[in-house]
């Protein structure tokens, strides 16, 4: 495996550090918090955190709306604090990369105070300004793209909230002074960089209006209320061409190419992971991104077989036309800005067995994994009740807009925000069952409420001292992929392609062959492999099973596999 970089082997684990850990009880989470749990980290057996923004902001997009590149969140202690934490990372193996918001700032950041306080101030051009709106682009976030700036009196365009002011990327200073933030992090000794929103950093230079027949409160509202196959398939018409020509548009190939030759002045193998599913930004394999994302994986309502097989297919396919050591996929199920994995994709019945059967999904499928904080102990989505505890802005504006504009009863609209709200899958981390789950004292309001169910079990503490808990099954898969090669850098052969029920399929390197299976069922199954080519005359030595296995060896003629199992084997010639 001594070919494979770090940050092909590793398993990543993002922090959203407003939610992980309050370590000065303010209610907030912040790196004091995160510094204490790094040994909990260690122990779970994760190999990297991608951290989300912690750089100063006024917050209206939690974060992402960065008012200072090289800086510390003061809620989140000082840029020593992140020192201490990046070291003590790297004392224990683990590495950091940082999020990187390159598409926008925030109004309050200096450039664009500067920027909209005339029109000839040596940063005017730093950000996208037009004399009038030169079209009818929504932001979206929160309505029109174009907001008015009296002292300009021109109009500047937002991808996202209008305290989100889009860069102008077609100015060489900008990218001059956003490689010096990038190389001020990298001198430090982060590891790398996820890049957010890359797709939405260029916009059509026609300015090109969109050609959808209402703006982006009436599809969120329309996209709330279509329930038939024609409108559910209109609803994504809508979206896509509603912003078409303000995403992935040309130019991203060369600036994705100037910031990988950022990151190639250092040594250690900085890498870049970019919040887009488009393999085309790994370039050549070696110039542009190291990985991608593969959503396309998450887009789908639930997780089977044939879902999962057929994304492989289509991704690996394109993957492999990049140089091997390099065309590397990987992958994820949850994040901050979508529905948690045991809510989206349970099914009221079986949450906590498919919880645990995507959890090896991600874990054995072939690629880098992708944790998102708290799925390790099963946190669910928590639908918020009270507009007023709502953070997400695009929460709040869409409640607003259609109480007030499309008289909808505010009740509806509260129930329509929680599901929509990102804030239902960025709960507090749930760290025991003491008052506000331990994740502040009990006499502090936390910055989101709590998922009141951490008294029931889905906490860390209880699940520590639980041998069947889901945190220990997470701990279990991580050793084993570790102590399994083949697991981690073998190809992907999928098995019995046809199966409906179970998802099998080998991972194969020289040295070893992985069989695994996960059945999606609830029905016991009984399945004979002896006529799959790469492994007849062959027996399975189990590696890991989330039932009872009393026998170590299985035979792969009459493999018997529970509802909902897992399992794992090392595939042994019988003459070994
Ligand atoms: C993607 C981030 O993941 C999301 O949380 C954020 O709101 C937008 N980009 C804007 O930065």
């Amino acid at each position: 495996m001594s070919s494979l970089k770090w940050w092909q082997t590793a398993v990543f684990y993002q922090i959203y550090p407003r939610s992980f850990a309050d370590g000065n009880g303010d209610g907030i989470g912040d790196f004091k918090g995160i510094i204490e749990k790094l040994d909990y980290l260690a122990d779970l057996g994760v190999d990297a955190l991608w951290l989300s923004p912690h750089f100063p902001s006024p917050n209206w997009d939690c974060g992402y709306d960065i008012s200072d590149y090289c800086n510390v969140a003061p809620e989140y202690g000082t840029l020593d604090d992140f020192k201490t934490f990046l070291d003590e990372s790297h004392k224990r193996n683990i590495r950091v990369i940082l999020d990187l918001v390159l598409n926008h700032t925030s109004d309050e950041h200096e450039w664009f105070v500067e920027s909209k306080s005339s029109r000839d101030n040596p940063k005017a051009d730093w950000y996208v300004w037009a004399d009038t709106p030169p079209n009818n682009w929504q932001s979206c976030f929160d309505g029109d793209a174009w907001t008015y700036v009296p002292e300009r009196d021109q109009y500047y365009y937002h991808y996202f909230m209008k305290q989100q002011p889009d860069l102008n990327w077609h100015n060489p200073e900008v990218k001059k002074a956003m490689w010096d933030a990038v190389r001020f992090w990298l001198d430090l000794g982060v590891d790398g960089y996820r890049l957010d929103a890359i797709g939405t950093i260029y916009e059509d230079p026609n300015l090109t209006p969109h050609n959808v027949p209402m703006n982006l409160a009436e599809l969120r509202r329309f996209s709330d209320l279509a329930k038939t196959p024609t409108e559910l398939k209109l609803k994504d018409k809508y979206w896509h061409d509603m912003f078409k020509n303000q995403w992935g548009q040309a130019g991203l190939h060369g600036l994705m190419k100037e910031l990988r030759a950022v990151l190639d002045e250092y040594d250690g193998d900085r890498m870049l992971v970019g919040e887009d599913d488009n393999i085309d930004y790994m370039g050549n394999g070696k110039d542009e991104l190291h990985l991608v994302f593969n959503f396309p994986l998450m887009r789908t309502e639930h997780i089977t077989p044939e879902h999962v097989r057929k994304n492989q297919k289509e991704r690996l396919k394109r993957l492999d036309i990049l140089p091997a050591e390099t065309g590397w996929p990987c992958n994820t199920l949850g994040n901050h800005d979508c529905s948690r994995i045991h809510t989206r994709y349970g099914d009221k019945l079986h949450d906590a067995e498919l919880a645990r059967l995507n959890a090896a999904l991600v874990l054995t499928m072939k690629g880098t994994p992708f944790l998102y904080n708290g799925e390790e102990i099963g946190m669910t989505d928590y639908m918020l009740t009270d507009i007023s505890h709502v953070k997400d802005t695009m929460g709040t504006w869409y409640y607003h807009s259609i109480v007030t504009i499309m008289g909808v009863h505010p009740e509806e609209a509260m129930l329509r925000t929680a599901e929509m709200t990102r804030d239902k899958n960025r709960t507090p981390m749930q760290w025991s069952n003491n008052s506000n789950a331990g994740f502040s004292p009990a006499s502090v309001t936390t910055w989101l409420p709590l998922n009141p169910n951490y008294k029931d079990g889905v906490n860390v503490t209880d699940q520590e001292r639980s041998p069947y808990s889901l945190l220990n099954y997470y701990k279990h898969l991580l050793r084993v992929r570790k102590n399994t090669p083949a697991l981690i850098q073998g190809a992907y052969v999928p098995v019995h392609a046809a199966a409906k029920d179970y998802f099998a399929f080998l991972r194969v390197s020289e040295a070893q062959k992985i069989l695994v299976i996960l059945n999606f069922s609830n029905k016991r199954l009984e399945l004979d492999f002896s006529r799959v080519k790469e492994i007849k005359s062959h027996t399975l030595h189990t590696l890991f099973s989330s039932a009872d296995h009393s026998q170590k060896e299985q035979d792969l003629k009459a493999m018997s596999v529970n509802p909902f199992e897992v399992y794992i084997a090392e595939v042994k010639s019988i003459h070994a």
